[in-house]
């Protein structure tokens, strides 16, 4: 079976074919950072009329390094949300279009699905049942993953997601955007042990994390001594203070992690999304969880942020699902009377 996999949830652009026998196909992506770095975060307006303008050639592209045509698709998934409505409701449109034009079946999929699967694009891929941490710009949560389509919310950030919490703090360091790579470039040129901030919510029982008062301690410490310091001072400052940051943030993330899997003795743990590009992310998860027989797996680099590749092999694994009732693929394949997107959508039911 192949399947077209539509990503735009957000600020990426991303097109791939994913074949259940062969493996990955193709994969296009085109990512709006230059288009958004202007205005230090994503304008989601401009966000949507570039999807537009990028997802026809990015398709066509796909094709050819694919090497095969329409016709020989037999699944389109689409990013059906969470995410930004207008920028979901591009990729939805495209995918119904392309879709009932050719009579192809379609399936909606959860963005944060997409993540969690994304280390199954590798050889070396996990089994079920696994934990999952996932830690993108949007959301910071636990999961129980017992098989495609039954995921079990263990946790979640009560407020600013990890990548949210870097990308604000980048953008008080006037470090540009996005935020993650940015404090964990500079980060390697600071101190971690220059500031104590506190780790939220490790005291506290459960598997709730919290990152909004991590912000605001780093932007007091700024604040108050940024107009104190002499100018050569303020590059080690700002080192300083990622450095510290990007630790606390790590450290807390691994705490709860490491509670999830005692509490559900799960020993395979995938940690996804965004943020687990981060060096700092995988040397600690490395070094805590391999000595406890843990086997830890991660998407390769470029499929830690937003790609087509992850909803194409989303798609494809419950297509394959679902084909056992033949029906719901079929159903699947009328014209669509409504283009469905949602911008919030909980993953914690069987989807
Ligand atoms: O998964 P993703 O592409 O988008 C969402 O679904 O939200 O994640 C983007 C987030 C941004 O907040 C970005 O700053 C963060 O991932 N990120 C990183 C790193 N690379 C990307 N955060 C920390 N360290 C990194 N190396
Ligand atoms: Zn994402």
């Amino acid at each position: 079976m192949i399947t077209l996999g539509i990503e735009t949830s957000c600020d990426e652009t991303g097109i791939a074919i994913y074949d259940d026998k062969k493996g990955l196909l193709a994969n296009q992506l085109h990512s709006q950072i230059k288009l958004h770095a202007k205005f230090g975060g994503v304008v989601p307006e401009l966000a949507s009329r570039d999807h537009i303008k990028r997802l026809t050639p990015l398709m066509k592209a796909a094709l050819l390094e694919a090497n095969i045509k329409l016709k020989d698709i037999n699944l389109i998934a689409y990013t059906q949300g969470p995410g930004l409505l207008g920028t979901l409701l591009t990729g939805a449109s495209f995918a119904h279009s392309i879709a009932y034009a050719n009579n192809i079946p379609i399936l909606g999929i959860h963005h944060l699905e997409g993540h969690l699967l994304a280390p199954l694009l590798e050889n070396d891929s996990p089994e079920f049942p696994f934990l999952a941490l996932l830690v993108s710009g949007g959301h910071t949560q636990l999961i129980h993953v017992k098989s495609i389509g039954d995921y079990t919310l263990l946790g979640e950030s009560i407020d600013d997601a990890a990548g949210e919490a870097f990308d604000k703090t980048a953008k008080l360091l006037d470090l540009g955007y996005p935020g993650g790579p940015a404090i964990s470039k500079l980060a390697e040129s600071g101190n971690s042990n220059t500031y104590k901030f506190t780790r939220p919510m490790i005291n506290k029982p459960g598997l709730d994390l919290s990152f909004s008062g991590l912000k605001t301690q780093v932007r007091n410490l700024y604040q108050k001594n940024i107009n104190n310091i002499s100018n050569t001072q303020i590059p080690k400052f700002k080192a300083d203070i990622a450095a510290s940051f990007e630790k606390t943030i790590i450290d807390t993330l691994i705490i709860k992690t490491k509670r999830a899997l005692e509490n559900t003795k799960l020993k395979t743990l995938v940690i996804s999304g965004g943020v687990s590009a981060n060096k700092l992310l995988r040397e600690t998860a490395k070094k805590q969880f391999s000595k406890k027989d843990i086997k830890v797996y991660y998407p390769r680099i470029e499929f830690c942020t937003d790609n087509g590749a992850m909803i194409a092999i989303a798609g494809s694994l419950h297509g394959l699902k679902n084909e056992l009732k033949k029906d719901s693929l079929k159903k699947a394949a009328t014209p669509p009377r409504e283009i469905f997107a949602r911008a919030r959508w909980p993953l914690n039911i069987s989807i």
